[in-house]
Order: C-alpha cells, then sequence, then structure tokens
C-alpha cells in the first residue's frame, strides 16, 4: 500500500492500520492505540492517548515513548509480575505462553472491530484479545474470549477484562465512593508504591460503595478542562476490581475485571468465556474532555434509549410510602398532571395477595394487584392517569423474595442459599435473592414482567429495585464444582432476563434503582434507560453525588427529584428553588407529597416543569462543562450544558456554604463558541432582584474569559441562566 494511501486512511474516523511489520494502529476520532502483534510472536502494547497517525507510529519508537510491554499478559512463564489472566490447565499445570496465530478485523457503521488471536504453545488454549474502535464516540472498548480444547474443564482463576500500563509522571486517579444516601462522591488521590484497589463484593449491586469507573490523570493532579486524563469503565454488573501495581519500573499497571473472590472458574471444553468490556476514553482536555466522551458513547451506544428525551415524573415513595391506595394515587396523579409533569410512577406496596405488601418484610415475587388498596386494580390506575393526560409507570423488585411469601412457600429452593444452612435474611428481617442462575428462575422473572405488562400494556416506565446483596454465597441449581460461579452466573442469568424484556418492550422506559445508587454502572445500562442517583433526596448532598455521577454517566440516565423539606433523609430545610434547580441538572422528576406544597409552591413547581421542557433537550444531550466543583470549598458549585452547535447554553450556580464575610468566586463560563452572541435569560426567578444581566448580549469569549459575577446572597441561594446565540444581520 502506497504512503498517500495509507494518510488517505487515515482519515476516516475509526480505522485499524498495520502499520510496520506487525503493527496495528486502531484509532477513533481523536485518540490511537497502538499494539505490536507479528503472528507467530507476542501481543505488545506500544501506546494509547492522543490520535497519531501512521508516520508517527515510528516516531514512537524513535523517540523511546513506545511502551514494549505485554497487552494481556498471562501467567507461567513471567512469574513474578501481575498478571491479567492466570488458568490451571486439566493436568494441573499453571502456565501459559502465548503466540498471535491470527489477527481479524471487520468494520461495521458503529465500529472496527479487531481481534487478535493467541493460542499457546503446548495446549489447545486459546485467547482472543477484542478491541472495538467507535466510528462516533472517543471510546474503545476491549475484553478478552478464554477457550480451549483440553480433555477435561480448565480453571479460571484470574481473568481481567484488560491490562494498561501508564507511564508514571505524578499519576492521579479520581474515583467514586460512598455509602446508601451517600453514593458516588468524589475521590481524588497520586498513585503511590504498593497496590491501590478499587472493588465490590456485594454480588447483586455494585455502585453504592465503589464504582467500576475511574480517571487517570497522566501530568499531575487533574484539572477540569486541561491535562491529558484516561477515562476506564468497566461494563459489568457485578463484582468487579480495578487494580493498580505500582513498582519501582516506569510503569503503573492497571488491571480490570471481574472480581474473582469466591469466583474461580471451571471452563468446560469448547465453552468460550468472555471477559467484560473495559471502555477506554483519552482526552487531553482534562477530566471534563473525558467525561464528554463517556456520555456521548453512553447516548449514542450504551444506555437504553439514550438519544430519547425523557419524562418529568413524580414518584410515590416520599410521599406516601408503603401506604398505597387507588385515592391517593389519583390525587398525586391530578396533582402532577396539574403542575405540568407527564408521569406518575407508583413505587413499593400496591402488592401482595395472601400476604400484604405494607412494610419492607412481606410479598417480594407475590406480584399480584392488592384489591383491598386497589378494587379496580392497575387498570384502574392507568384509566386515572390517561384521563389527567399523563403516563403511568410501577415499581418492582423481581430478583427478590422475602420469607413470608406466596413465592417462598412453593420455592425455597430458588432462593440463594447453601442446602445445609439456614438464609440469613436482609431487608425488613426477612428478604431474600433469587437465583438467577437457574433458567426456572429466569423465566419466572422474565413472566412477571411479561405478564404485568400484557395486563396493561399501557405501563411505559418501571422502577426495577434490588435491595439486598447476596448472602449465604450458594446455589442448589448449580452443580457442587461450579458453586465458585455463582456471582457471575447471576449477573448472565440477569443480563438474560433483561435481554428477553429488551426484546419484547424496547420502548418500555425502565429505571436500574437499587437501593438508591447501587446501579449506576455500565454493565446494566444497556437494557436500562436510567438510574436512581441515591435513596437521599436531599439537594444539597446530590450536588456532591451528582458532580460525581457527571464524571462518568450523561444527565439522560440521571434521575434527579425534586424531595420534600425538611427533607426525608437529612431533615434539612431548603428552598423549593434550590430543590427544583439542583433537580433539573438531570432527568428531572418530583419524589414528595404534592398535597402539602402551599399554592405559591405549585404555581413555582409548575412554571419550573414548564421551562425544564423548553431546556431538556440541552440538559438531557448537550455537552457538560463543570465549572466549579463543590469539592474544591468554594462556597459554590457550578455547571452548564451546551448544544453541541453552541447555539443554547443552560449555566447553574449553587451556594453550598453560607457564612458572613464569604468571598463568592467569579463563574467563567466554558464550552461556547468565542465569537457567539449569547442573551442571558435567568430562570426560576423567584421573587429575588432581577439580575443586572437579565436580557442582555454577551460574546461567547467574554463569559469565558471575563466572568460574571452573581449575588448568591442567601443560604442555599441557586441561580439558572439560559444562554441563547443571537444573530445580528
Ligand atoms: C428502595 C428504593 C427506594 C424505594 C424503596 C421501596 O429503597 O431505593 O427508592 O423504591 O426501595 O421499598
Amino acid at each position: 500500500m502506497k504512503k498517500n494511501q495509507l494518510l488517505g486512511i487515515c482519515l476516516l474516523l475509526s480505522i485499524v492500520i498495520f502499520a510496520k511489520e506487525g503493527d496495528l494502529l486502531i484509532s477513533t476520532s481523536n485518540t490511537s492505540l497502538v499494539l505490536s502483534a507479528p503472528v507467530g510472536g507476542e501481543l505488545q502494547f506500544i501506546y494509547y492517548g492522543e490520535k497519531v497517525t501512521m508516520d508517527e507510529v515510528s516516531q514512537i519508537y524513535d523517540t523511546g515513548v513506545a511502551a514494549d510491554c505485554p497487552a494481556y499478559p498471562v501467567f507461567g512463564i513471567e512469574c513474578s509480575s501481575e498478571a491479567a489472566l492466570q488458568v490451571q490447565h486439566a493436568d494441573g499445570n499453571l502456565s501459559l505462553d502465548m503466540a498471535i496465530t491470527a489477527i481479524n478485523e471487520t468494520e461495521s457503521d458503529e465500529a472496527t472491530l479487531t481481534e487478535i488471536t493467541m493460542r499457546d504453545k503446548v495446549y489447545p488454549f486459546e485467547i482472543k484479545v477484542v478491541y472495538k474502535a467507535y466510528k462516533n464516540s472517543d471510546i474503545i472498548e476491549t475484553w478478552s474470549e478464554i477457550t480451549h480444547n483440553e480433555k477435561k474443564e480448565v480453571r479460571l482463576q484470574q481473568f481481567s477484562s484488560a491490562y494498561l500500563p501508564i507511564r508514571k509522571n505524578d499519576v492521579w486517579i479520581s474515583h467514586l465512593q460512598g455509602s446508601w444516601a451517600n453514593e458516588s462522591r468524589v475521590v481524588t488521590e497520586p498513585l503511590q508504591l504498593g497496590m491501590k484497589v478499587i472493588k465490590n463484593k456485594d454480588g447483586v449491586r455494585n455502585s453504592h460503595t465503589d464504582h467500576a469507573e475511574v480517571m487517570i490523570a497522566l501530568n499531575g493532579k487533574p484539572q477540569e478542562e486541561v491535562g491529558q486524563v484516561i477515562g476506564a469503565a468497566l461494563c459489568w454488573g457485578g463484582n468487579f476490581r480495578l487494580r493498580f501495581e505500582t513498582d519501582a519500573s516506569n510503569y503503573h499497571s492497571f488491571f480490570a475485571g471481574i472480581n474473582e473472590d469466591a469466583s474461580e472458574y471451571l471452563l468446560e471444553a469448547n465453552e468460550v468465556f468472555v471477559t467484560p468490556e473495559l471502555a477506554l476514553t483519552y482526552s487531553n482536555d482534562g477530566l471534563g474532555g473525558v467525561s464528554r466522551n463517556f456520555h456521548e458513547w453512553a447516548r449514542n451506544e450504551k444506555v437504553h434509549g439514550g438519544t430519547k428525551e425523557r419524562d418529568i415524573l413524580l414518584n410515590s415513595w416520599e410521599g406516601v410510602y408503603f401506604d398505597i391506595s387507588e385515592q391517593g394515587m389519583e390525587q398525586m396523579m391530578e396533582d402532577i398532571a396539574d403542575m405540568g409533569g407527564e408521569l406518575f410512577v407508583m413505587d413499593d406496596g400496591w402488592f401482595g395477595d395472601k400476604y400484604q405488601r405494607n412494610s419492607d418484610n412481606s410479598s417480594l415475587g407475590d406480584w399480584v394487584v392488592d384489591k383491598k388498596k386497589l378494587p379496580n386494580g392497575i387498570d384502574g390506575l392507568v384509566k386515572i392517569a390517561e384521563e389527567n393526560g399523563i403516563k403511568f409507570g410501577i415499581w418492582v423488585e423481581p430478583e427478590m423474595t422475602n420469607t413470608v411469601s406466596e413465592l417462598y412457600e412453593k420455592h425455597p429452593d430458588w432462593i440463594i442459599c447453601q442446602p445445609n444452612r439456614e438464609p440469613r435474611p436482609g431487608r425488613g428481617g426477612t428478604q431474600l435473592v433469587l437465583d438467577l442462575s437457574n433458567p426456572e428462575v429466569q423465566d419466572f422473572i422474565y413472566k412477571t414482567i411479561d405478564d404485568l405488562m400484557a395486563q396493561n400494556p399501557d405501563i411505559a416506565y418501571i422502577k426495577w429495585d434490588a435491595n439486598m446483596n447476596i448472602a449465604n454465597y450458594g446455589s442448589s441449581y448449580l452443580p457442587a464444582n461450579k458453586q465458585s460461579h455463582l456471582y457471575i452466573d447471576y449477573h448472565r442469568g440477569f443480563r438474560k432476563v433483561m435481554e428477553r424484556i429488551r426484546s419484547k418492550y424496547p420502548n418500555l422506559v425502565i429505571q436500574a434503582c437499587a437501593s438508591g445508587g447501587g446501579r449506576a454502572n455500565y454493565g446494566v445500562l444497556p437494557n436500562f434507560d436510567e438510574f436512581w442517583v441515591s435513596d437521599n433526596t436531599e439537594a444539597l448532598q446530590r450536588v456532591y453525588m451528582q458532580w460525581g455521577v457527571s464524571y462518568f454517566y450523561p444527565a439522560v440516565a440521571m434521575a434527579s427529584h425534586v424531595g420534600s423539606s425538611p427533607n426525608h433523609q437529612t431533615g434539612r430545610i431548603m428552598p423549593l428553588k434550590f430543590r427544583f434547580d439542583v433537580a433539573m441538572t438531570g432527568r428531572l422528576g418530583m419524589e414528595m407529597q404534592p398535597k402539602d406544597m402551599t399554592n405559591e409552591e405549585k404555581v413555582f413547581a409548575r412554571k419550573a416543569i414548564n421551562t425544564y421542557k423548553e431546556i431538556r433537550p440541552v440538559i438531557q444531550q448537550g455537552d457538560l462543562y463543570r465549572l466549579i466543583s463543590p469539592y474544591d470549598d468554594k462556597g459554590v458549585a457550578s455547571l452548564m450544558y451546551c448544544t453541541t452547535e453552541k447555539e443554547r447554553a443552560v449555566f447553574f450556580a449553587f451556594k453550598t456554604e453560607h457564612y458572613h464575610g464569604q468571598v463568592i468566586p467569579c463563574f467563567h463560563m466554558s464550552g461556547l463558541d468565542e465569537n457567539k452572541l449569547y442573551r442571558i435569560i435567568e430562570l426560576n426567578v423567584e421573587d429575588e432582584e432581577p439580575l443586572s444581566i437579565k436580557g442582555k448580549i454577551f460574546k461567547g469569549e467574554f463569559l469565558m474569559n471575563v466572568g460574571l459575577e452573581l449575588p448568591l446572597k442567601d443560604e442555599y441561594s441557586s441561580r439558572v441562566l439560559e444562554l441563547v446565540e443571537v444573530k445580528l444581520n
């Protein structure tokens, strides 16, 4: 191939090129991955980061930047360093020694897929390392596929999805950590000597404590809009492990994959073990650039219905808790419809025949409507919703049961538990997890949703909850030698159920809720439209949590509701405006009893809901620019969304601290077109003094470089500004 032909091909958005003998250049619009993959030789990692051209690949070698270490290190010959894969062959041998046998490249409209197949030099054992470079987003997903043809099973002891060497240079990581009602707090720390492990072992949910995503700032403490940053997100809804090993070499070693604890996997001959995808991205525009890359990929590829506009809803939970009645639901539906909302979601408490669900200690699995509470059934409620011109949604928790339930009486063997031990129940002192490795359980869960939808085809939204971790690790379905498959097979079973539901009900909106924010994860999102960020609806704490979530997830997937005041979780009393302003940075909803609102509050809410309808495309589909972090302790937090064409933007500022003598920083916008003119409109205005900038026109460059002062006088002050491009003739 001639050089100019090669350069021509390089201009394509995503392409794989064989550079020199054995070199592979895998690129997206702005990033490149270079591997050395000579057939008969070893797969080596050379480079990942800023996009390079074909010519520059040889310069990577010339400058010494080439990393030249195994791209998917295996255990057995080189034994002293960390490995991505460690197995025990059927004959007991613990070693792998792989050589490349084939390289395959396929193109689709969506992505370029590069598969590198390696075979052990002695054993009939194969690994395929796969790279999927997207054409419309700067993401390369990578995973491995492991198979063999040995006489008996091979034991997989370590099976990371991917490995990435990271050149030492004051490298910092940012990741999310928290607990129930305090999820997704940002942690930023330098990588230091030794092992840093970020992991989860809940079994069911995987983002309450640590998240399966990380930002890696390559040259110093991370900044919002400058600096080289790699982002990594493991797309797996179960137990995960991200580990960084820092030894005396020039590189940090990063491995990501399923958490192998209690999960040794017996791989049968010809079975293919596919590890979850690790989504990688890189940006020279700091944390913000990496977030925008993830958001774009999420909306277009990874979140179900990610490009669809989302309805504004009222959820019944904090309004009535378990106290469900037809009259109560009717009143809430009338109220939300009157305020301009578009969807009502009836939460927990609507089901159970033999055992009524009046608290969290019974009835999960008995998915029949409680006729005492709802004499006209769900059908009756759907009709009321229709009469009010809104849609209807419902809460379910299909992966669970209670010891007090008809389901458990009929199928005690369907729960996760060792056969010779007493189950240790969770929530309500009676909750148990169903064994999703069992196909009968999968069928039951699928049928639960299918029946619900068959009887009530107009249900538009499902809130799918999961309120317990795996306890009593053991399955009466799995054979004795495969008990350690349960953590993995649970999630394979869960995915199968969701895929069946999705193929029949592609337009149903489904929220992933798991005791609040337990399922903010790219392993589940291909089948879910959004996730519940936290059971904590308190707006101030939400500023911090949603800030963290926004590192990796787009606003369209982030369910963000206006809660009551005093707030049910923290008791904090806050103005409705602040609560609305915070909720409007994500997918807006309400989680309160509207009948307790004053008339003035209802007037404000009606206006805010109508405003959100106007700005919804900018928030839900726009590019996010984080301006002032609440974690920087400046007393304020500020962010904005801009459309791709940069003709509209919405800016938010929140006061996070309040004391006498406080200095509020000047706000510098970001993401605007330097040369465009924007008119500023203030939104969600209460009775505060109008801003001096109201209605005035400014150049993008001015708003970004000179900035503006905003009065945020009172405790919980907040401001929302819309910027609309003005075209002067
Ligand atoms: C979990 C969810 C809540 C609510 C309750 C209902 O805690 O996170 O939003 O649905 O269950 O029991």
